[in-house]
């Protein structure tokens, strides 16, 4: 089978049987579903990452005319819940070596109006939260609670990892999650808050019973995503039809089926450069039937997060970088990525792209987003050099060797 780096890497048979059974059950019971480091506090579970940082913005009531800081180098689901609420992005840089804000660019943003710094752990790794927290705190002892600036964590990328013997996720005001298709466990959409204040956590419950439950047509095409993306890479490189033809020799029935389940709506893609959503369809309780999934998923957790950092280790060794834990994705940086992806698609492994623009998809309008160019150079110099090589369960120790031995020679 290929490698996809994205789109569902964590789905395994009992995962496929589970959503089957779910589709054809009308009702299913609710259950308690907890994240690990996080079973004595409460969850609140969302249709996605950017409907639960919506409603964490909601309930810090940051609103119109606010700022919040968050990295360059993100995607646009962090800045879309930003849009909705006509708050404005303010972009600082990340440092190089992990891919992360930076402490000093945060210093250079902060302004009255600033109201929340987000921090996202990319790929897993962890970011300078006690850095940037115990900066904060100090500006916060001179600003009236009106103003003071709340942590956010954006975890989207990691579930299951520790900084010195602390989840990442505790260390914030609030956190949030995503089980997107691509992420370390995944509800084809899904996202979580978990606040780590008593009183933010009755806010969130606030704006919480305020959310719609997911429409039915929702849970079924997230239930039926997995089942036909399973289809879809059994399929991918066979039969190669037309292998002769000058015109569509790089047609496969993989590919066809790609074309037709998004024709049909059935599978979309998990951003769209153009379409920035509306909160009034785009905000949604996750369904409980997804819940099972998600609990299902959990129960494999940490065979998934083992896998993944022996294969980070693996990376690490042969390429002598200095990257460890349970990363979702494993970063590099190389002369013309796009070159070197292909040379992967050769050997089936399809690598990724986070992030090859100052919020991704590339092409974006950045005035839309409200970046200017030069803002970020490390951003700038990262976005195009960066690929992403998998740690999902369908690469084997065997498959990273023989990435290595693609990628190397191109490394910056
Ligand atoms: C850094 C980061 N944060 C948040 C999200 C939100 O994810 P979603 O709304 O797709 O669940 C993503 C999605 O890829 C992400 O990469």
């Amino acid at each position: 089978m290929p490698v996809f780096i994205s789109s569902i890497p964590t789905i395994e048979e009992d995962d496929l049987k589970l959503c089957k059974e779910l589709l054809s059950k009308n009702n299913v019971e609710n259950i308690d579903v907890k994240l690990p480091g996080f079973e004595d506090k409460e969850h609140y579970y969302t249709n996605t990452g950017r409907a639960a940082l919506y409603a964490i913005l909601k309930a810090l009531e940051i609103t119109k005319g606010d700022e919040v800081i968050i990295q360059s180098f993100t995607c646009m689901a962090v800045v879309v819940p930003l849009k909705w609420l006509d708050i404005k992005p303010v972009y600082a840089d990340i440092e190089q070596e992990t891919y992360n804000i930076s402490l000093e660019s945060i210093k250079g943003r902060i302004t009255d109006k600033t109201r929340a710094i987000i921090i996202q752990h990319t790929f897993g790794i962890p970011a300078q939260i006690e850095r940037i927290k115990e900066y904060i705190d100090e500006i916060n002892k001179n600003r009236s609670k009106e103003k003071e600036i709340f942590l956010i964590e954006d975890c989207a990328h990691c579930l299951n990892i520790k900084k010195e013997d602390k989840y990442l996720g505790t260390y914030g005001d609030v956190s949030f999650f995503s089980f997107g298709q691509d992420k370390v466990v995944s509800t084809t959409q899904g996202g979580c808050i978990v606040s780590n204040d008593r009183e933010l956590e009755k806010k969130i419950e606030r704006v919480y019973k305020k959310i719609p439950d997911m429409p039915e047509s929702m849970v079924k095409y997230n239930l039926r995503y997995p089942i036909l993306w399973d289809l879809i890479k059994k399929v991918y490189y066979k039969p190669q039809v037309l292998a002769n033809s000058k015109y569509f020799s790089k047609f496969t029935v993989g590919k066809f089926l790609i074309l037709l389940f998004r024709f049909l709506g059935l599978i979309k893609s998990q951003a769209s450069k153009d379409d920035f959503g509306d909160p009034k369809e785009g905000v949604y309780k996750l369904s409980v039937k997804q819940k099972h999934l998600l609990k299902n998923q959990l129960d494999k957790l940490e065979r998934f997060s083992t896998h993944r950092e022996k294969i980070t280790e693996k990376y690490s060794r042969l390429l002598d970088l200095d990257l460890h834990g349970f990363l979702i994705r494993y970063p590099v940086l190389v002369d013309y990525p796009d070159i070197v992806k292909s040379k992967l698609q050769q050997i089936r492994v399809i690598a990724g792209n986070w992030y090859n623009y100052p919020v991704i998809p590339r092409g974006i309008d950045l005035d839309k987003v409200g970046y200017t160019v030069g803002t970020c150079p490390n951003t700038e110099y990262v976005m195009e050099h960066i690929l992403n090589l998998p740690t999902g369960l369908d690469v084997t120790a065997k498959d990273a060797e023989r990435i290595v031995h693609i990628v190397e020679p191109h490394l910056t």
